[in-house]
């Protein structure tokens, strides 16, 4: 099977943190975690999600790179290298997960590309709630709307991805993730200061045991694997592009680290202008599209701010999807050898009819429901819940049982001035795959599945 060539390699570490980051942030930060948290109970669900991240997450995070790394082709050839024949089809789960999962992301990724164009022409500002539910209503009843930002926004995941692994990737992420957090804060600042916004905090971070329920746990669980990007087969696809001086702990340490910064950010932008304004915590996927807009409309300058904090958001969510994307890509190119140009353009055909489906859930197919959720509802439970968190199992009983000698070399191989992978180190690594990060998933899984 093919190996990445030098040029499908990050150019450097910073490079491949930041394309790596890039990927884990996104509108899962941005987006579905103030909504997710409304939904959830508020810290009930923030503090297992910030006690997964850094306990099972961050070491399948390592896994996954050391997989990708030492398999050096798709998701499927890592598995099959690291765990044998026998396991490729893993490999093939985390390829369609990855597929499904952008089929609907890039439905939201659209409505982002929505709210861009609207701000470029100055009408994304409104201090009035009822006029911005309705515009969101609108956008996304509308099937035809919906479907045509749905094409934009897939149009520009297949060009950038068309541009290979280091000239559209990681690009991008280098130039904007900075920008984005420096206007992240100021938000967040700025919501903090609004009268009333003291029960945001408190709703985002004053824990009690009465609010922890069995679906807050498991949707905290599928939170952080939709949000370090696990279980897709996308930290293994980019993994295979890292060079072997890169020290792969301490990289899945910092992606971790700037996951969950955007997200605890985004809570800080979101929940206290969503009680400082009198809104609905748990308004659903629409909150960030309405409590944005009004802080926007209160600033002086707010309709720049506005362009620059949607080009910002569009960009965040498209350097995920491309993350999603080479998952499918990197497997026909190196399974069923396709051109890059090739595989691109199926993914495209494929994802749009695949979205369009979900992008019709919102509008004319709203009365479809499957197990009492919407298309788009269920794809998305499906996928963060089940799908990723099974994966990631796989790739722990691979990479922590199976694969262990091996891994271990992986994740100690780095160049003597990017320091030392201390034995201490692989130890707990080694634990927390083999014991911790499965017994949490299957824990959180059985927990959600009771409930
Ligand atoms: N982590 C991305 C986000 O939070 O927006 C979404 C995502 C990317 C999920 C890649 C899964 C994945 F494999």
């Amino acid at each position: 099977m093919s190996v990445p060539t030098s040029s499908a390699q990050w150019s450097s570490r910073l490079g491949f943190i930041l394309a790596a980051a890039g990927s884990a942030i996104g509108l899962g930060a941005i987006w579905k975690f103030p909504y997710w948290a409304g939904a959830n109970g508020g810290a009930a669900f923030i503090l297992p999600y910030i006690l997964f991240t850094f306990t099972a997450g961050v070491v399948l995070v390592m896994a996954e790179l050391a997989l990708g790394r030492s398999g050096r082709g798709s998701a499927v050839e890592a598995m099959r290298r690291a765990g044998g024949r026998g396991f490729a089809w893993c490999g093939g789960m985390a390829v369609l997960t990855s597929f499904l999962i952008l089929s609907y992301y890039a439905v939201v990724g659209g409505w982002c590309a929505a709210y861009l164009a609207e701000a470029l022409m100055g009408e994304a500002a409104s201090s009035d709630p009822e006029v911005l539910k309705m515009r969101f209503g609108e956008l996304v009843s509308s099937g035809g709307r919906n479907i045509a930002w749905l094409f934009a926004f897939l149009a520009a995941v297949c060009l950038t991805a068309v541009f290979g692994v280091h000239r559209g990737i990681e690009r991008l992420s280098t130039c904007l993730m900075p920008i984005f957090f420096l206007l992240m804060i100021g938000l967040a600042a700025y919501s903090l200061l609004l009268p009333g916004s003291e029960a945001g905090l408190a709703y985002l971070f004053q824990f009690s045991w009465s609010t922890v329920t069995p679906q807050a746990i498991l949707n905290a669980m599928g939170f952080t694997f939709f949000s370090l990007s696990l279980g897709a087969g996308v930290l293994v696809t980019y993994g295979a592009y890292v060079n072997k001086s890169t020290r792969l702990p301490a990289a899945a340490m910092w992606v971790a680290i700037l996951a969950l910064q955007a997200a605890i950010l985004a809570g800080l932008v979101i929940m206290p202008a969503v009680f400082a304004y009198g809104l609905e915590p748990d308004a659903g996927p629409g909150l960030v599209f309405i409590t944005l807009p009004m802080i926007f409309a209160q600033l002086s300058g707010g309709s720049v701010v506005a362009v620059i904090f949607y080009f910002c958001l569009f960009v965040a969510a498209l350097t995920s999807a491309v993350s999603l994307l080479e998952v499918a890509v990197a497997f026909l190119q190196n399974e069923c050898r396709f051109s890059r140009r090739a595989a691109v353009f199926l993914c495209f055909a494929a994802l749009f009819i695949l979205g369009s489906v979900s992008a019709l859930s919102f509008g004319p197919w709203s009365d479809c429901l499957i197990f009492g959720r919407s298309i788009f509802d269920f794809l998305d439970y499906v996928c963060t819940n089940f799908l990723m968190t099974i994966n990631g199992l796989a790739v722990a009983f691979v990479v922590g049982w199976k694969a262990w000698p091996k891994a271990m070399k992986e994740l100690s191989t780095c160049s003597p001035e990017n320091g030392v992978v201390t034995k201490g180190t692989l130890s707990a690594i080694g634990f927390g795959l083999r014991w911790l990060a499965p017994l949490m998933v299957l824990a959180s899984c059985w927990q959600g599945l009771e409930a």
